[in-house]
């Protein structure tokens, strides 16, 4: 089937989910938004972000996407059930798949989770892991630092080390977690900091490849997934700053050739 897969988030994060979309599914053609201009999303009220969230999802509907991942743990948190209930394309979010992941991984059924205040207010990880498996100690940690810094294309150095070194203390210092989710999609441009901080006996969990996967067997299931001879041309389309986004879409995703558009989406009051 000839129509895009189109992938939201607040900024650059979901860039690491579209990275695995692209590996998973080499056929496929993609249609990225980034709001990053209202990035971060994480300490907004909850009524802002499915605002933003369906401005976005508008923005997507309007190019004939074929099925909508929300690669944004916050709007996931926040929106997943409605946008399920009233889209009729699948929708797809992160936290059930990075959930799956870690409860795979872990040995001693102690997860953390780190997001954004939104993703650990609402609780969604810990209901997504409890479903699961009701035995399973969570220790969540909102990291509010990380967001602005990976939008501002710091991602190494002193001074990244010594933020995410402070922020995740807490987390270091008193438990005994064998597995860290990733809970924004985010922080895995900080993962060889946060790998560093946590020291190598913790497995690191990014909910990208999981959800690459779903993507594929949930398209595959609905007779959707692409198998003709297009060479896809992905589009990537940004409400911020240009320069910075396509410099972190270029590196992560290995393509120097990539050039975002800026658009206006919703009223843009902030
Ligand atoms: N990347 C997003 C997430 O996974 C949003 C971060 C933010 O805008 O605060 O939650």
């Amino acid at each position: 089937m000839d129509k895009p897969i189109g992938v939201i988030d607040s900024g650059v994060g979901g860039l690491t989910v579209a990275s695995e979309l692209m590996r998973q599914l080499p056929k496929e053609q993609l249609i990225y938004l980034g709001d990053t201009l209202r990035c971060p999303y994480g300490p907004r009220p909850k009524e802002e972000v499915i605002q933003y969230t369906w401005e976005m999802v508008d923005f997507l509907l309007k190019r004939d996407i074929k099925m909508l991942v929300v690669a944004c743990n916050t709007a996931t948190a926040y929106t997943l059930d409605q946008l399920r209930a009233e889209l009729d394309i699948p929708v797809i979010g992160v936290i059930q798949p990075g959930a799956r992941t870690a409860i795979k991984m872990s040995q001693n059924l102690r997860i953390g989770v780190i997001g954004t205040e939104g993703t650990i207010n609402s609780k969604a990880y810990q209901k997504a892991l409890k479903n699961i498996n009701n035995k399973i100690r969570i220790n969540d940690l909102a990291c509010p630092r990380f967001v602005p810094m990976v939008e501002d294309g710091i991602l190494t150095g002193e001074d990244a080390y010594h933020v995410v070194y402070e922020t995740l203390k807490p987390l270091k210092d008193k438990n005994h977690i064998d597995t860290l989710i990733l809970g924004c999609t985010h922080y895995p441009l900080l993962k060889d900091l946060i790998q560093d901080v946590m020291g190598t006996h913790v497995h690191i969990i990014s909910s990208g490849e999981e959800t690459a996967r779903e993507v594929s067997t949930i398209m595959g299931y609905h007779k959707k997934l692409y198998n003709g001879e297009r060479i896809p041309e992905h589009k990537f389309y940004t409400t911020g700053r240009l320069h910075v986004f396509d410099q972190i879409a270029r590196n992560w995703l290995e393509q120097p050739d990539i050039s975002a558009e800026n658009v206006h989406i919703g009223q843009l009051s902030f």
